[in-house]
């Protein structure tokens, strides 16, 4: 057994450019300061991110789910170096093969490397300007990068909105003009603007109507086959990971308690607090009814969060050893990682059986 999603790929390593991950984020921890009284001395720490290990290969989308406040953002923003992590190593390759630490260089050289590197914003309307236009908005990365002609800059915003569907002719219109689905394809134009290879799109589609959802993610899955893109793709909600996603890991308390192939996860997670968020998913099925796994009390407090398994006082297969030891991430079986005590001996209810009524 492996005790590092990692390690299936560090003994050949990042080094190589063969089955190199695009990103490696190993022991990533973003312990955030609590600070009282007038001398604003340290009295604990939010441990937002503790210790998360995983990998993302080329062309791959890897989904981070988890309920609010759990770390996802924490983590992506981490990645992106929007914060300086604790602790930990943010492993990029670069195009001949070699890896570079994010986390330690040092933020003014940071520039060449953020234009490989972009995110999508969940709200659309807050992170478009209302006082430009689409050509400013999706055009500024590029005069950013130096591209300070206006007319190679159009034209590659009109390249850039064909991509995403929109017409290049309401280049000279206002964000306000447009529905919350076209304004995310803008958000998808101006992320592309620079070529990155990883795309960071973090609750994406959770402010969208469902039909429009759907639009969105089968918009980013062309891109990423055109493009040749990688996803890491935050969300909170199962259901709108399940078709665009290659891997899952599911994050608790700053911490991944399960990581596998999408297919597994949905079928033979391995974690309790999967299987009940897996419950929430709703089945396309009429004739199958769900059992709904409530969770009760609330998620742990990253400040002050429980001894043993941070999951123990939700978990209805919690035993003595969950209230005192913490279960490490290790491979249950090839590929598919769980931090549970019982991962082995429990058989936890997935949704794939369950929407044909096998389960
Ligand atoms: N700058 C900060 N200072 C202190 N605590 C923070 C800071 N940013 C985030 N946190 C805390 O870190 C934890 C993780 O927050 P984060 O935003 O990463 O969660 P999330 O999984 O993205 O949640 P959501 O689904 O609501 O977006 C939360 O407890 C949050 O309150
Ligand atoms: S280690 Fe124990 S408490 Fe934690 S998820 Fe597994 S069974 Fe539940
Ligand atoms: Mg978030």
């Amino acid at each position: 057994m492996t005790s590092n999603p990692n390690s299936v790929h560090s003994n050949n390593s990042v080094n190589s450019v063969e089955n190199a991950p695009l990103l490696e984020v190993r022991g990533l921890k973003m312990h955030f300061p609590i600070r009282r009284g007038f001398l604003q001395r340290t009295v604990g720490h939010v441990r937002a991110v503790d210790d998360v290990n995983f990998f993302i290969q080329p062309g791959e989308t890897l989904a981070l789910v988890g309920e609010s406040g759990c770390g996802k953002t924490t983590t992506a923003r981490c990645i992106l170096r929007a914060l300086d992590p604790t602790a930990g190593e943010v492993l990029f390759r670069t195009d001949d093969g070699r890896a570079v630490n994010l986390a330690a260089i040092p933020r003014k050289q940071l520039r060449p490397w953020r234009q490989h590197m972009q995110m999508i914003f969940q709200d659309p309307y807050a992170s478009l300007n209302p006082r430009m236009t689409l050509a400013d908005i999706v055009g500024e990365p590029l005069l950013v990068n130096g591209m300070r002609d206006r007319q190679a800059r159009n034209d590659r915003v009109a390249e850039l909105l064909r991509l995403v569907g929109l017409r290049p002719e309401y280049m000279q219109r206002y964000p306000h003009a447009f529905s919350g689905g076209q304004r995310q394809r803008i958000g998808v134009a101006r992320a592309l603007a620079l070529n990155p290879s990883l795309v960071v799109a973090d609750e994406a589609v959770s402010a969208l109507d469902v039909s429009v959802q759907a639009q969105i993610l089968n918009l980013l899955m062309e891109l990423q086959e055109r493009l040749g893109l990688t996803y890491l793709f935050v969300a909170h909600d199962l259901s709108v990971v399940k078709h665009i996603s290659d891997r899952i890991a599911v994050m608790y308390v700053g911490k991944i308690v399960e990581l596998a192939p999408t297919r597994r996860v949905f079928s033979v997670p391995k974690h309790p607090y999967t299987e009940a968020l897996l419950s929430a998913v709703p089945i396309p099925n009429p004739r199958v009814h769900s059992q709904r796994i409530l969770l009760e009390g609330d998620v742990a407090d990253p400040s002050k969060p429980p001894p043993g398994c941070y999951f123990h006082p939700r978990c209805r297969y919690a035993v003595e050893r969950c209230r005192i030891e913490p279960p490490p991430l290790v491979e249950v079986e090839s590929g598919h990682y769980a931090a549970c005590h019982r991962a082995t001996e429990l058989t936890l209810r997935g949704v794939m059986g369950r929407e044909t009524g096998q389960n």
